[in-house]
């Protein structure tokens, strides 16, 4: 079997290859990522000398790219997105370009070598907000209603693939995931942020009240999902993937990695609120655990803690990763460096 992992140089997308070489040692794998601030190749190191393991450097939103690195693939796994909603606030348009246009030829690409499975990795944010108060969850019949053009960008590349399964006969599915943790994950993003700037002995920035909540998942479950739905999941489905129920607030995550690396509270710094913030994300994952027998294996404290010895023991990882246009656009989002 040979895949085509699209974005294979990001956070999960490099996650699920070392996942997939090890649990598939049989597979190829090409990995298809055009490197832009957030893939590095670094977070593939060791598995670049797998002979079954090949890099290309491309762009989705190129057809001519885009063609040659899917001729000959069985399955296209696309993890390839612009992924950061504070920089889909500043610059809307590369997420419409890589996320709605990269994914539209990704498809056609996908009818045109008659693909077996186009797994498409997708977020639980397309759904929008739930309020503090809501007990009820995001679930695979929940309306879209996206806040971001981020999250508009995923929706409108989710209505893409959902319409090549209706159209085309595309066999197709789709995964809606909540907020994933783990090693090699940006810095950008609220919880590697948190560590990295508290071992560097700065502040936490903490949007608005800090009382936002979300739905968090160790990325190797993800993975896990992901492998599940590809081999047993119902062509033309969508499945909902979240983590162990536990509704926690941004500022209670924040307080545990403090508590973990031994630092007071006077390490958090509350910020300017991010516009139009979504208050909170919930997932029922009851389709994938009762159709797949899926159910995330990793507790957030357990594996929170293992996080953070990570980036603790990668610190040479991260200080490359917060290079001068990471500084740049940290000035920009934060006022400061
Ligand atoms: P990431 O930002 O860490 O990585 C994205 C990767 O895509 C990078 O390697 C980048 O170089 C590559 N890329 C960007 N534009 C490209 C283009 N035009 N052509 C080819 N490659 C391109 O993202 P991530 O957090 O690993 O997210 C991966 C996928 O999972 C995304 O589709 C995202 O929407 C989805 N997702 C993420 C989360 C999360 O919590 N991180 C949760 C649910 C779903
Ligand atoms: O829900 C899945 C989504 O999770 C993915 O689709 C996105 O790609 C991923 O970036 C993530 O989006 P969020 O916006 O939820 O993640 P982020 O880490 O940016 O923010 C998490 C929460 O922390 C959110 O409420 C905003 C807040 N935050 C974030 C940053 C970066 C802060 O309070 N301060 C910060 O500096």
């Amino acid at each position: 079997m040979k895949l085509l992992i699209t974005g294979g140089a990001g956070f999960i997308g490099s996650n699920f290859i070392r996942y997939w070489t090890s649990n598939h040692p049989d597979d190829e794998i090409v990995n298809f990522d055009k490197l832009t601030y957030a893939g590095n190749l670094e977070n593939l190191k060791g598995i670049e000398k797998n002979k079954k393991y090949s890099f290309i450097q491309g762009d989705i939103s190129s057809i001519e790219q885009v063609t040659k690195a899917m001729d000959g693939a069985d399955i296209v796994v696309n993890f390839a997105a612009e992924t950061h909603v504070d920089r889909s606030i500043l610059e809307p348009a590369p997420f419409i370009i890589t996320n709605v246009a990269g994914t539209q030829i990704l498809l056609d690409v996908a009818l045109k070598f008659e693909i077996k499975r186009f797994m498409h990795i997708s977020t639980d944010e397309v759904f929008g907000s739930l309020e503090l108060e809501d007990t009820n969850k995001f679930n695979e019949r929940t309306n879209y209603n996206p806040a971001s053009p981020y999250s508009a960008s995923k929706a409108g590349s989710d209505h893409l693939v959902r319409s090549y399964y209706h159209t085309y006969g595309l066999p197709i599915n789709i995964s809606n995931c909540s907020n994933n943790f783990g090693p090699y994950q940006f810095p950008e993003k609220l919880i590697p942020l948190a560590i990295t700037n508290i071992l560097e002995g700065k502040k936490v920035p903490v949007y608005g009240d800090g009382l936002y909540v979300r739905d968090w998942l160790y990325v190797e479950d993800h993975c896990r999902a992901i492998d599940l739905i590809l081999q047993k999941g119902r062509i033309g489905e969508t499945y909902c993937i979240g983590g162990v129920a536990e509704e926690i607030n941004n500022l209670s995550v924040i307080k545990k990695i403090l508590n973990i690396l031994e630092k007071d509270e006077s390490s958090i710094e509350y910020v300017k609120d991010r516009p139009g913030h979504d208050r909170k994300y919930s997932v029922d994952w009851s389709k994938i655990k009762n159709e797949l027998g899926w159910s995330p294996l990793h507790g957030l404290d357990e594996w929170l803690t293992q996080t953070i010895n990570w980036y603790k023991d990668n610190q040479d990882w991260w200080k490359r990763v917060k290079n001068k246009d990471y500084l740049k656009y940290y000035k920009k989002q934060y006022g400061t460096v």
